[in-house]
């Protein structure tokens, strides 16, 4: 399956999001292909790879005419694959304005590579054209975001963009049958602030809601800086009452498991 992570803000964790549930649909049902196609190539990063020109999304973009995303994976972890990007991929993104078919680019370059993987997840920037390239080929479309007051007003918009984009597409949308996944990243130590957001988010797209909300905690920034996952910063540092750190490792289990709930693997996949 195919999974896309797209946000109207930035900043709402949708990375670490891509990182964490992709490692831990890695463990559930490998292998995975993590894709960074957000300019700011920090899912590249974080997977321990140096981000450097015509490392992945930022040349696959630009190849003519057949795109082909073979060539440029790279394994990360057992069982994980990363494309990377390079910021770059701005160029790339003002070309494919020119093409013909530029909907597709991203279908096609990706065409011969969905049989080996069992998932797929996109980290997907803010590019309208970029976006649209996953729209075409997403089975599901996970919307990460805060509690924020400021950050759950954009999931309208986001919600809406989608339906639009798939229209434009001439597909179904990604609302019924329920494909969308909203994810909730605590990014304030202190709950209380976050109280009434959460509210808003529960009260208004409650029955697409992931089931656990990642809490905040500083661990995922020390985990980030030595480019690893949660789970396994928490298996080699962490400290067993860290109540906030196990709970955020179990919230992206469960999200990748939410996931699977909404649309099962690949299939023809050895
Ligand atoms: N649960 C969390 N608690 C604390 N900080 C977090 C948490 N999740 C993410 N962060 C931090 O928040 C920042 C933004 O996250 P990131 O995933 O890069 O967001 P985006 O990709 O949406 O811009 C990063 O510094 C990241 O380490
Ligand atoms: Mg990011």
């Amino acid at each position: 399956m195919i999974i896309g992570l797209m946000a109207d803000k930035g900043g709402v964790c949708k990375t670490t999001a891509a990182h964490n549930m992709g490692a831990e649909l890695a463990l559930l049902e490998p292998p995975v292909l993590l894709v960074d196609a957000d300019k700011q190539a920090d899912l590249t990063e974080l997977c321990g790879v140096q981000s450097e020109p015509n490392i992945g999304m930022d040349a696959i973009l630009r190849q003519v005419p057949t795109p082909s995303a073979r060539g440029y994976i790279r394994s990360v972890a057992p069982g994980i694959d990363l494309i990377g990007t390079h910021p770059q991929m701005k160029r790339a993104d003002r070309e494919l304005a020119q093409r013909t078919r530029r909907e597709y680019v991203l279908e096609e370059a990706f065409r011969d590579l969905t049989s080996d993987y069992r998932h797929i997840v996109i980290d997907v920037g803010h590019s309208e054209m970029v976006q649209l390239n996953v729209m075409t080929i997403i089975d599901v479309l996970v919307v990460p975001t805060t509690p924020a007051k400021l950050d759950a007003d954009h999931l309208i918009n986001m919600l809406e963009e989608a339906d639009l984009m798939r229209q434009d597409l001439r597909l179904p949308s990604l609302r019924s049958p329920r494909r969308v996944a909203i994810s909730v990243t605590r990014r304030s130590p202190n709950a209380g602030i976050e109280a009434d957001g959460l509210g808003l988010i529960r009260n208004q797209f409650g029955a697409v809601l992931a089931p656990d909300i990642v809490p905040f905690s500083p661990r995922v920034i020390e985990a980030s800086a030595l480019h690893m996952t949660l789970r396994e910063y928490r298996d080699r540092y962490g400290n067993r009452r860290d109540h906030t750190l196990t709970q955020a490792v179990d919230a992206y289990a469960a999200l990748a498991r939410h996931v699977l709930q909404i649309a099962p693997a690949m299939v023809g996949v050895a």
